[in-house]
């Protein structure tokens, strides 16, 4: 799995982020790889990613590696994407090269920003967080992570998240199929008490992927 670096006006498109939904709010950014969400964003985000336990200079390497690696995946399966978000391909790159560089430079301005941990067990008490955010973890590799995995994993983002937990893209990495137990696991989190939503984004990119899960936290469980 590569360590990519989405930027925060990436972030802001896939989670469909208003600036009221932002101010003043606690925010987990979870499995945040290289994205420079948690160094532009002026509220207070933590960042998680298992690839943390790596030190500085090995994750500014991953991250490098991974916009290099994730730009020859997308020119390998052109028909896969769509233009119409970025506009061109070289704003795209100009994103990525700029949210590495934010992201090595923060990593070392506040690590501790920058929490080493994998789900589905956070290290956190319960409502840490109004927000929980994942970008490309949870469906993308649901070939890898069954649906109890997911279910812990959604249940546990939502333990430690007071309003709501949003997860973008809701397909298959590659093919970007749908994920065919995503009905099934949103049974299972509504029987739990976790109101759920599948509401389209703003973002493009991957074919297919348009929407965004938002699980209600432990605040609005029913
Ligand atoms: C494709 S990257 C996405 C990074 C970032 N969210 C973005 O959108 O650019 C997936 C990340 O998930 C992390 N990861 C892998 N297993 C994980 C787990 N069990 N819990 C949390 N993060 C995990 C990887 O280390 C990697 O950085």
């Amino acid at each position: 799995m590569l360590v990519t670096s989405r930027s925060a006006a990436e972030y802001h498109a896939m989670f469909d982020l208003a600036p009221e939904e932002l101010a003043g709010a606690r925010v987990l950014d979870c499995c945040a790889g290289g994205s420079s969400f948690t160094a532009e964003t002026p509220t207070f985000v933590v960042a998680a990613d298992p690839a943390y336990a790596a030190g500085r200079s090995v994750l500014a390497a991953a991250a490098h590696q991974g916009r290099v690696d994730g730009d020859r995946m997308i020119e390998d399966n052109a028909d896969r994407f769509e233009w119409t978000w970025y506009g061109t391909r070289s704003r795209r790159t100009a994103m990525r090269v700029g949210a590495v560089e934010r992201f090595v430079a923060d990593l070392g301005a506040r690590p501790s920003r920058y929490v080493a941990a994998a789900l589905p067990d956070l290290p956190f008490a319960d409502d840490s967080f109004d927000l929980v955010l994942c970008s490309h973890l949870l469906f993308t590799w649901a070939n890898q992570f069954d649906q109890r995995w997911h279910r812990r994993a959604v249940l546990e983002m939502a333990r430690v998240a007071r309003r709501e937990v949003r997860v973008f893209p809701l397909v298959l990495q590659g093919t970007g199929e749908p994920v065919p137990f995503l009905p099934a696991l949103c049974e299972e989190l509504e029987a739990a008490g976790h109101r759920t939503e599948q509401r389209k984004v703003p973002y493009r990119f991957q074919r297919g992927a348009n929407h965004m899960l938002i699980v209600a936290g432990s605040s609005a469980r029913v």
